[in-house]
């Protein structure tokens, strides 16, 4: 098992991965998921098993926390030099769920968030996801912020918090 940064020839496993965890109007594009990993490729790790793909996350540095929405490249919201690490997405293959490899990519996070020097981690749990996702991030210390109520894409918005401002 090895967790490394992924490579834009990933994408393929990538989006094989993403159709097959995220229901069809959560997964998002090809094009955007490909843009974080070259945009912000110190935020975007796989786990591999030799050379399949198990998990996977990706995350941008924002300047703040703003209202965040689907398939939207990193390029337009990422900031080098922000304040907060937002995750755009994290999943592990449901054949090796429950065997401790989403910590493995929230610790990978933390520590991206930490050489930031950055304050807050920030993601959103669509409400269909919230029933399984939502115990596994409070055990991994996010907190609940906000729920947001909107037709078709209700979410809770959670947030860690790692350095004092
Ligand atoms: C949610 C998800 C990322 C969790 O990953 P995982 O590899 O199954 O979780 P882990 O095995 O690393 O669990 C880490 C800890 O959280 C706990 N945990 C996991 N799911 C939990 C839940 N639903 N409720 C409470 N605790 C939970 C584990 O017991 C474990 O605790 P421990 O540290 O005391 O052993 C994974 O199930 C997944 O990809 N789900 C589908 C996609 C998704 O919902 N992604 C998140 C929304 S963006």
């Amino acid at each position: 098992m090895e967790i490394r940064n992924l490579k834009q020839e990933d994408i393929k496993k990538v989006m094989s991965l993403e159709n097959m965890v995220f229901p069809k109007n959560i997964a998002e594009k090809e094009e955007v998921i490909l843009d974080r990993i070259i945009t912000f490729n110190r935020g975007c790790f796989g786990i591999f098993e030799k050379e399949k793909l198990i998990g996977y996350c990706s995350s941008e540095v924002w300047e703040d926390y703003k209202e965040a929405k689907r398939n939207i490249k990193a390029s337009l919201n990422h900031k080098e030099k922000g304040k907060i690490l937002y995750i755009t997405a994290l999943a592990i293959s449901p054949e090796y769920q429950k065997r401790g490899f989403g910590k493995k990519l929230i610790k990978k996070l933390i520590k991206t968030a930490n050489n930031f020097k950055l304050f807050s981690l920030y993601l959103r749990i669509s409400e269909p996801l919230a029933k399984k996702a939502k115990g596994f991030y409070e055990k991994n210390g996010f907190e609940p912020v906000r729920y947001i109520s909107k037709r078709n894409d209700n979410h809770y918005l959670m947030e860690l918090k790692i350095n004092k401002i």
